[in-house]
């Protein structure tokens, strides 16, 4: 197949171009060229390179039709984040393209009512992201049943080498890593039970090649797409700590005292994780895509330290 990935060069598309060259498929990468792929595998130098800065070919109107003149049996978009976004798209490619796969995000179901959720799970999305996310998810499945070859995938907090996962206490302060080898102290908001449901972006890719590759079983369908388990807070930390032969040394405060010991920032993207705290079956694609993700959230996040550290 001839397959068009739009936001190829990122963490998803580092690992996907390789995946569909390896299985033969020609693959046509855009973005901006402002940024290479975290690792360059060999088979990128196989992948076609095209230019485009959407948000730049959105205002002038010409995105939808650059993609469609790109002749992609297969569109997969990565870097969607407005309904109004998609539908351009949408409207360039219908009748033209056999299979649309968007990467949408496990926020679209806000605050978990159970855990595990599947996909029929609500969708009561807190936050511009996820709301825009929810929004988009809706208006691509019923395009799917317009006869538009729709396919969602949400992955949850997508790591790998080459950037920070998020940490044991939701964010990305890559000091807490190191307290929790040299065994000081490690503060963790309310009771540590909060949970994270990270998934390696080798993983991310594998079931986007697995949707490509079914579109019988793919199309009109979201899946979740994350580790098979989240973990908490606490069990998180003390397994980090575990890794350098250590026990976690750890403390609890209640959440508005714990922020305050913290940046803005630091707190700002604690509270989403902690707010979202997954809890997603993945299920449903292991069942329907044949879904296998090697790595648990706290493998995925190993194999990210381990490159970087
Ligand atoms: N990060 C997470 O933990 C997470 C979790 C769940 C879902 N998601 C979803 O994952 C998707 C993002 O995938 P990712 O994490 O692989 O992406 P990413 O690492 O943020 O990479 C973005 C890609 O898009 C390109 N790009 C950025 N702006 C562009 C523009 N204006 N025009 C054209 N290309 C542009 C970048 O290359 P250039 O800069 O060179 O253009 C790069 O190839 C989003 O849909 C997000 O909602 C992410």
């Amino acid at each position: 197949m001839r397959i068009v990935i739009i936001g190829a060069t990122g963490h998803i598309g580092t690992w996907l171009v390789p995946r569909l060259i390896r299985k033969g498929h020609e693959v046509v990468a855009v973005s901006r060229g402002v940024r290479d792929p975290y690792q360059r595998f060999p088979e990128w130098d196989s992948a076609e390179h095209v230019v485009i800065d959407r948000q730049r070919s959105e205002q002038d109107g010409s995105f939808g039709k650059r993609i469609a003149d790109l002749h992609g049996e297969a569109v997969i978009d990565l870097i969607c984040f407005e309904r109004e976004s998609a539908a351009h798209l949408v409207d360039a490619l219908h009748g033209r393209v056999e299979h649309f796969i968007h990467c949408g995000t496990l926020w679209v179901h806000g605050i978990p009512q159970s855990c595990p959720y599947d996909e029929t799970a609500a969708r009561e999305p807190f936050g511009d992201y996820g709301i825009r996310k929810a929004e988009i998810e809706r208006f691509l499945l019923d395009e799917s049943s317009r006869e538009f070859p729709a396919t969602i995938l949400h992955p949850g907090h997508i790591t790998g080498p080459g950037w920070d996962p998020i940490n044991p206490i939701g964010n990305l302060d890559r000091q807490v890593f190191d307290q929790l080898a040299s065994g000081a102290i490690v503060v963790l908001p309310d009771d540590g039970l909060a949970r994270l449901q990270h998934v390696h972006a080798d993983d991310v890719a594998s079931a986007f090649e697995l949707a490509i590759e079914q579109p019988d079983k793919s199309i009109g369908e979201s899946f979740h797409v994350a580790a098979r388990e989240p973990v908490t807070l606490l069990s998180y930390a003390e397994t980090v700590a575990s890794w350098s032969g250590r026990k976690a040394k750890l403390a609890f405060l209640p959440w508005d005292e714990w922020t305050k010991t913290k940046s803005e920032r630091d707190a700002e993207i604690t509270l989403d994780h902690v707010m979202h705290s997954p809890c997603a079956s993945i299920a449903k694609a292991e069942r329907i895509l044949g879904f296998n993700p090697r790595y648990t959230a706290v493998e995925a996040v190993r194999d990210a330290l381990s490159y970087t550290m």
